[in-house]
């Protein structure tokens, strides 16, 4: 890998300073993702370059220069700046992955504000919390997402500004929305970018634990060296790359590796905003020719569902490189995609917390097909005991994956929320809440969380926020939920419930609650099965006992039930 380096080269020799010289960075001065990833490129020459090829869910299609990305982002920036948004307040992004999406995501942080990009499926209920919690100041959002915000925002008085980009220009209404296109405003040529330095908030995103509500990682404009470097070398984009993420900008990849990496490095990529369907997904490798394409385990399985067959009806002999994030990936998947692609999807594990890559199958690196791989050159990663926090040595043995603090892309703490942030340390190591194993080549290998948090398609839902809002139903006495297996999606989310008194068990109750949770929170979080029970299982102390119930589901052990009320 003439490119990047070996791994055993890259290991040797690393310094976090490589991607800071690259980026011409020193310590102490002005880092500002917004003009890094779009004034900076125009100014190294690549002004007329394509930075995004943009196809809708009609088919409609765009595409935008650098130039048009920096224009676009200053237009934005300005127009928040007008409104008297500044530094440190938080933006909201809720909105389909449509170009303004990308645009004010830079916008955003030209004028230093912090940018929470939320996934446009949530429903009211999900939208509410994280708006709540971040006190946020103003949302971007379309009108077709209106309807939600309407109903919840009498609740956020911070919420002063409902701007709306597919509405032309309005003056602010009494109910705080503003009508924005980017179409009918003068581009602003000169912008003055806030000053943001390395420790200067920059993303806030929301990631699910098992107890309380969601919690917002705060990352900071420092990521963007982890974010440049991982790029490079595990994405392995070169100049000339046409490049796929396929996450959503909602989550962290579709940040990390779908805007700040390919756009620091002056890189061309595409966004094919439409659900998942083999013909479509084939059908736009081959028309955009991609070359690096960067997925998730739960899209592999599908497009291994679908067949061998419709492959075959597209020229995909562009893609150089395949790389993927989110749940495990198992072996088959790897195998197969050797035989349908010529190319083996290289595995990577990371977190919303980490805010880039950690384990990765290094490109040029042996790939043992179902590991996690190796850690990025200047991660420290070990697997320690759950009990005494120390370095399990032995191979095999499971223990949790712990990374040594002090990547730059590391989140710098949990917003509202420090006692959360620093129960992730302890014994001098950050933990994942993952458990693996490692073998005597050093290869981790994933066994599972270490946690009750439900990973359903490589998104996190936590049971704890699909519990709540059953509870808010009117039949519903009490909730439990869990994850179930699922042949594609990993695992789904499935509930036990007990009812009212008054209330009848049947198929259209159940239907009835599984709609009420996708709209009030997603589709994702929405259960699959919901199980009437007469009682839950409980401790003598009255706790839900979620792992009984799990254990089920998956055909284990059940382990000690000591202390269950009703033994
Ligand atoms: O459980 C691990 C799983 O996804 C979790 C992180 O989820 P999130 O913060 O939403 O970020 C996802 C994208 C970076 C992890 O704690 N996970 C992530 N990557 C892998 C994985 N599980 C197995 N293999 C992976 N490669």
């Amino acid at each position: 890998m003439s490119n990047i380096g070996s791994y055993e080269d890259r290991l040797k020799n690393f310094a976090w300073s490589i991607a800071e010289d690259e980026l011409d960075y020193k310590s102490g001065e002005i880092i500002n993702i917004g003009w890094y990833c779009s004034d900076r490129i125009c100014q190294k020459g690549k002004a007329d370059k394509i930075a995004l090829y943009y196809e809708g869910f009609e088919g409609n299609e765009k595409k935008f220069t650098f130039n048009d990305v920096r224009l676009a982002s200053n237009t934005i920036g300005a127009f928040l700046k007008n409104l008297g948004l500044k530094n440190e307040d938080r933006v909201c992004l809720f909105m389909d992955r449509i170009p303004e999406l990308y645009f004010a995501f830079l916008g955003v942080l030209k004028i230093g504000a912090v940018v929470q990009p939320l996934f446009s499926a949530f429903g009211d209920e999900s939208l509410f919390v994280r708006l709540d919690n971040a006190q946020t100041r103003a949302i971007i959002t379309q009108n077709k997402h209106l309807s939600k915000i309407r109903k919840i925002r009498e609740k956020l008085p911070n919420l002063e500004f409902i701007i709306v980009v597919d509405q032309v220009r309005t003056k602010k209404t009494e109910n705080r929305e503003i009508g924005f296109s980017l179409e009918d405003t003068p581009p602003v040529e000169k912008f003055t970018i806030f000053p943001t330095k390395a420790e200067s908030p920059s993303v806030l995103h929301y990631t699910s634990g098992t107890t309380g509500q969601p919690k917002g990682v705060k990352h900071v404009h420092y990521s963007l060296i982890s974010q440049y470097l991982t790029t490079k070398w595990v994405l392995d984009l070169r100049d000339d790359d046409i490049y796929w993420c396929t996450a959503d900008p909602g989550w962290v990849t579709g940040t990390s590796y779908g805007i700040i990496g390919p756009w620091s490095l002056g890189v061309t990529q595409c966004v094919l905003d439409s659900g998942f369907s083999a013909p479509a997904w084939y059908k736009f490798i081959e028309k955009y020719k991609v070359t690096m394409w960067y997925s998730a385990p739960t899209a592999i399985r599908s497009l291994m569902k679908a067949g061998d067959e419709v492959v075959k009806n597209y020229n995909l002999s562009s893609l150089r490189h395949l790389a993927s994030v989110g749940e495990p990936l198992n072996s088959e998947a790897v195998i197969w995609s050797e035989r349908i692609f010529g190319k083996q999807f290289h595995d990577t594990f990371w977190q919303t917390e980490t805010g880039s890559i950690m384990i990765t199958n290094y490109p040029g690196m042996k790939i043992k097909p179902g590991s996690m791989g190796k850690p990025f050159p200047g991660i420290t990663g070990a697997i320690v005991d759950s009990k005494t926090f120390e370095p399990i040595l032995e191979t095999g043995k499971v223990g949790l994956i712990a990374f040594k603090p002090g990547w730059p892309a590391m989140m710098r703490t949990y917003w509202n929320n420090n006692e959360k942030y620093r129960e992730k340390f302890v014994n001098g190591w950050y933990l994942s809440g993952d458990k693996a194993t490692i073998d005597s080549d050093g290869y981790f290998w994933f066994i599972g969380r270490d946690d009750d948090v439900i990973n359903t398609a490589g998104h996190l839902v936590s049971p704890f926020e699909v519990e709540s809002a059953l509870l808010e139903h009117p039949a519903v006495g009490e909730s439990a939920v869990v994850a179930k297996p699922d042949e594609v999606n990993m695992e789904v989310v499935k509930a036990f419930i007990t009812l009212k008194p008054g209330f009848t068990a049947s198929s259209d109750l159940e239907l009835e609650i599984m709609n009420f949770i996708r709209k009030k929170l997603s589709s994702l979080a929405m259960p699959q099965e919901i199980e009437y029970m007469d009682n839950l299982p409980k401790t003598r102390s009255g706790k839900i006992m979620r792992r009984v119930l799990h254990a089920r589901e998956w055909g284990e052990e059940i382990g000690d039930i000591s202390t269950l009320e009703n033994d």
